[in-house]
């Protein structure tokens, strides 16, 4: 090999090597993010297509986001499973949000329990007001 093609071939190295602990921080950042959109709705528990959520264990969706009554009270997570998109669901006996499609799981928090998803989903506030649950964020 001439000098200067090893010369070109180092560089080359040496350049990859210094980049790619970048890309490494990069993608550990992304794990820790979380998705979903931003939101300002009420839901009227009096309504009949929300009367369900006045039992704990049920939920529903709405604009992009499941809001569940758990055992902890109402929860709001993005309803679009970060893995490719599905609908989260919500299960009262583990307390978590699992997702019907590959098997990701997430917390009450909207972190990821298990994979494969591997970014949060996002949560939101929910107040309550008499009959009235706000949701933002
Ligand atoms: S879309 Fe949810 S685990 Fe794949």
């Amino acid at each position: 090999m001439k000098r200067s093609k090893f010369i070109k071939k180092s560089c080359a190295f040496v350049g990859v090597s210094i980049i790619a602990p970048g890309f490494l921080l990069e993608s550990c950042k992304k794990k820790s993010s979380s998705s979903g959109p931003n939101v300002n709705f009420d839901i009227d528990l009096t309504a009949t297509k929300y009367q369900s959520l006045n039992t704990v264990g049920h939920y529903v969706y709405k604009d992009g986001v499941i809001v569940a009554h758990t055992s902890n009270g109402f929860i709001a997570l993005s309803k679009a499973c970060t893995h490719q998109g599905c609908d989260v669901t919500y299960s009262l006996s583990a307390n978590d949000f699992p997702c019907p499609c590959h098997g990701a799981i997430f917390t009450d928090t909207g972190s990821v329990h298990s994979g494969p998803a591997n970014k949060s989903l996002k949560k939101y506030t929910v107040t309550k007001n008499g009959n009235i649950l706000t949701i933002s964020g």
